[in-house]
């Protein structure tokens, strides 16, 4: 960034500043030296995408008035804000916040639990369910029967089969947006053709706008690819997407890629409006920026009288600024690896080429599983039972917390596999520390931002129901009472997140 686009004036940041220290903070917080905690509370605005990416903060002498703090207390927070590659400066010319290139990993993955250790632990990580049986008995059946006539070829097919692609192209034409076979190619899960996205349209240094909080394992997907992510912040609970902010940091920033998750965003469960739709695919034409839109939950309404509003790509048919990534893994089953991608033929045309190198393809045994479903309505009836689970899993759920853990503070989205979950002042680092221990294993907020931001939050999924629901609650409150009081052994992350 060579330069600053907008500004954030003294007040603002002070308010900004003011209403992050009114957060809850637990017993036991050390008090960091004030240009720290000044620094910190910079760098998490940033992070959470509250203060834009190239904004010019206010001259050191400003923000110390605002702030009633020493003129070296604000120089020395900016320094060391400078030192972390969270701001620029040049004389003249003012500072401007930035974002580190490649911004640093979360400590730990979140891999899956190895089997043996389900037997004793809830797992909580991952947003996935079972397989809807019958229907995946049903559809491997069914693409044993038409698997012959392609056993006779050599099995590579880029694009995808073309029956698959065929299909995926007239469900899109039977939502209203006309859409071609060639339009689509066909991917290893939502996760392969993010990946494809990336290749093709970021390379390493390139700045892709994110939500904040963002769905973690495509952040992190990007960070190895060696983006620079630049955080927007969703509105508080259910409010989703700020246009206003939207557009700023696209005009600001410019980045190449934006990747949004307006179908049950994951994790907050937020369904973006179809006037947010239009704005955000305007703001992205207007910026010439990519507007990647990942419908992997749009098949999870939960609650039957919320109507689904029109599809992102519904706004830009031929789809010069929107691509569209869609996947088989929570409408029915995470282990087909069934994802695909709709956008332009030339896009199309170049994410083929570039898969020689890649992945080569998708597995046709699973492509015509999930084509035999598509083609005999097996789809609708396992989609129908996703729903009622995951339905069942998040009514047992909310119960089971707002009866163990009162004060942890959520709104209950009307789809999508998660609740994003506000932990009462008490660090979700910790929590899900403490959690391995005591036998639930839960992803803290960290993942789901960028480099550091949502201290204070976990992510719950509705994975489990009935008395593992309620297990699982009881486990939740016991690890929190631990981080509470100051009793669990081990680790550095502080109990408390300080804001
Ligand atoms: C928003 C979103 N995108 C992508 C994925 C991963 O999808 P896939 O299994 O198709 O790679 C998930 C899984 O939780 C998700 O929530």
């Amino acid at each position: 960034m060579a330069q600053w686009t907008s500004a954030v004036g003294s007040t603002q940041l002070a308010r900004l500043l003011t209403s992050q220290q009114s957060r809850p903070a637990g017993p036991g917080s050390r008090r960091p030296p004030a240009y720290r905690s000044l620094a910190d509370g910079i760098r998490l605005l940033v992070l959470e995408g509250r203060v834009p990416v190239a904004a010019r903060l206010p001259a050191e002498r400003e923000l110390a008035l605002a702030l009633s703090v020493s003129r070296t207390t604000v120089a020395a927070a900016y320094e060391a804000l400078r030192t972390e590659g969270f701001l620029e400066s040049r004389r003249g010319a003012g500072s401007w916040t930035a974002v580190p290139a490649g911004n640093p990993l979360p400590a730990r993955g979140l891999e899956p639990l190895p089997p043996e250790a389900l037997g004793s632990v809830i797992d909580l990580g991952t947003a996935a369910l079972p397989a809807p049986e019958p229907w995946l008995t049903r559809a491997v059946q069914g693409a044993l029967e038409e698997l012959p006539p392609y056993a006779h070829t050599h099995g590579d097919y880029p694009a995808g089969l073309p029956a698959l692609r065929a299909m995926l192209a007239e469900r899109y034409t039977a939502r209203g947006i006309p859409t071609m076979p060639e339009q689509i190619m066909v991917t290893t899960g939502a996760m392969g053709a993010t990946d494809a996205l990336c290749h093709l349209f970021a390379g390493r240094g390139e700045r892709i706008a994110v939500e904040s909080p963002s769905y973690a394992n495509i952040l992190q997907l990007m960070r190895e690819a060696g983006a620079r992510l630049v955080p927007v912040a969703m509105a508080e609970g259910l409010g989703g997407w700020d246009l206003d902010r939207w557009r700023q940091v696209l005009r600001d920033a410019a980045p190449r890629l934006a990747y949004v998750v307006a179908d049950f965003h994951n994790p907050t469960g937020a369904l973006a409006d179809e006037d947010q739709r239009r704005a955000l695919v305007e703001a992205a034409r207007s910026a010439g920026t990519v507007l990647v839109v990942d419908e992997t939950m749009i098949e999870l309404n939960l609650d039957e009288d919320v109507p689904m509003p029109r599809p992102v790509c519904g706004f830009d048919p031929a789809g010069s600024t929107v691509i569209t990534v869609g996947s088989a893994s929570k409408a029915f089953w995470a282990g087909m690896r069934i994802g695909w991608v709709r956008a332009a033929p030339d896009v199309i045309r170049s994410l083929v080429s570039a898969r020689a190198y890649a992945d080569l393809g998708t597995p046709v045994l699973e492509q015509l599983a999930v084509n035999w479903l598509l083609s005999t309505g097996g789809w609708e009836s396992a989609v129908d039972l996703r729903r009622a689970q995951a339905r069942e899993n998040r009514d047992t759920l909310v119960a089971a917390l707002r009866r163990e853990l009162p004060d942890w503070d959520y709104a209950v989205p009307a789809g999508g596999l998660t609740l994003w979950v506000r932990t009462g002042g008490l660090s979700g680092s910790r929590i899900a520390e403490v959690g391995d221990r005591v036998g639930v294993r839960v992803p803290s907020g960290p993942r789901f931002g960028v480099d550091g931001a949502f201290e204070g939050f976990v992510r719950l999924p509705f994975t489990v129901g009935g008395a593992v629901a309620d297990e699982a609650a009881a486990r939740l409150a016991a690890a929190a009472r631990l981080v509470a009081s100051g009793a669990a052994p081990g680790g550095e992350s502080p109990r408390t997140f300080v804001a």
